[in-house]
């Protein structure tokens, strides 16, 4: 029997699968577990399943101890973990891709409507109670089709929101390392372009690449200039990846019409300048909730790390 250590709640039947087989102590807390009781609960962990909220690095694997075999990450993204600092202690680290790419996507696109036909904002005049009447000129968005999605990033979530925008009558265009299979292409009818390229073009921009040093501020003041004044900025990635105070300033002064985030740079704050725009939807961090999502992004986790202590192969490792 080996110990599992799980730092946060996560859906019942996963920990029912683990505890079936190993000794399993979970954080039950809601409310992500502190630094502190993190580095006392991994001690003497063979597998530790981490939500992102959780920064796994070498301070954490050394309180766990040499015994650590894997870090189960409960998200597609692992930037909360230090990879290399796990290759070097033998540790392997997985994630878990596809289970949550449908009900990401659907977020992406639920922004993306958010802002272009200013739904935040008509909520907010029914709730505030403010004199309102249907009017020829009233609360008009910007419809989408004919209009260009530029992606990206055009893995799983990518491919997901394009299908979507497909079935909106958008065209796509795509910004990513590889160019996409050629089927792909076809049936999105997507035409690949260098970044700065998209974002003169594209008519709404949806960002779906992983967060690293390498995209850290990939859209900033720069960026966000290239982009139309009538173009809107979509990110349900990482915070990081767009310089908040720079996209403050270009909602501010018009640069772009508006943008749809559901995260944020310093997560769970939130720039105060984006609270006082209108033409920005904001939601916390929801890609991935639902109830089917959440059940089989732990589950998979479980499955990781049931796999790895019991010899085998992990299902969705992240490559060193
Ligand atoms: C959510 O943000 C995830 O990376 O799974």
């Amino acid at each position: 029997m080996s110990k599992v250590v799980v730092t946060g709640r996560v859906p019942e039947p996963a920990v029912e699968s683990l505890r079936a087989e190993h000794e399993v102590w979970m954080h039950e807390d809601i409310t992500p577990i502190s630094r502190e009781a993190l580095l006392e609960a991994v001690a003497g962990a063979d597998a530790i399943l981490s939500l992102l909220t959780e920064k796994i690095d070498a301070e954490v694997l050394d309180a766990a101890g040499s015994q650590l075999q894997i870090l189960a990450n409960v998200a597609v993204g692992y930037n909360n973990v230090d990879v290399p600092a796990c290759a070097e202690r033998g540790v392997v680290v997985t994630n878990t891709p596809g289970v949550l790419t449908e009900a990401t996507a659907d977020i992406a696109f639920g922004l993306i409507l958010m802002t272009t036909r200013r739904l935040g904002e008509g909520e907010r005049v029914i709730r505030s109670q403010t004199p309102w009447a249907w009017g020829m000129f009233y609360l008009l968005g910007s419809g989408l089709q004919g209009k260009t999605l530029g992606v990206i990033g055009l893995g799983g979530i990518g491919v997901a929101t394009a299908r979507r925008a497909r079935a909106f009558g958008m065209r796509i265009a795509y910004a990513s390392r590889s160019e996409c299979p050629a089927e792909l292409a076809e049936e999105l009818q997507a035409t690949r372009m260098d970044t700065d390229e998209l974002l003169a073009h594209a008519d709404v921009v949806s960002l779906h690449c992983p967060y690293s040093e390498a995209t850290h501020h990939l859209i900033g003041a720069e960026q966000l200039a290239r982009m139309k004044d009538t173009a809107y900025l979509v990110n349900t990635a990482r915070g990081p990846i767009v310089d908040e105070a720079a996209l403050v300033k270009a909602l501010r002064d018009g640069q772009i019409a508006g943008a749809g985030l559901d995260v944020f740079e310093k997560e769970p704050a939130v720039h105060e300048g984006l609270l006082e725009l209108d033409n920005v939807a904001l939601v916390p961090h929801l890609g991935s909730a639902t109830v089917e999502t959440r059940t089989a992004m732990a589950q998979l986790a479980a499955d990781n790390a049931l796999a790895v202590l019991g010899g085998r192969d992990p299902l969705t490792q992240v490559q060193p």
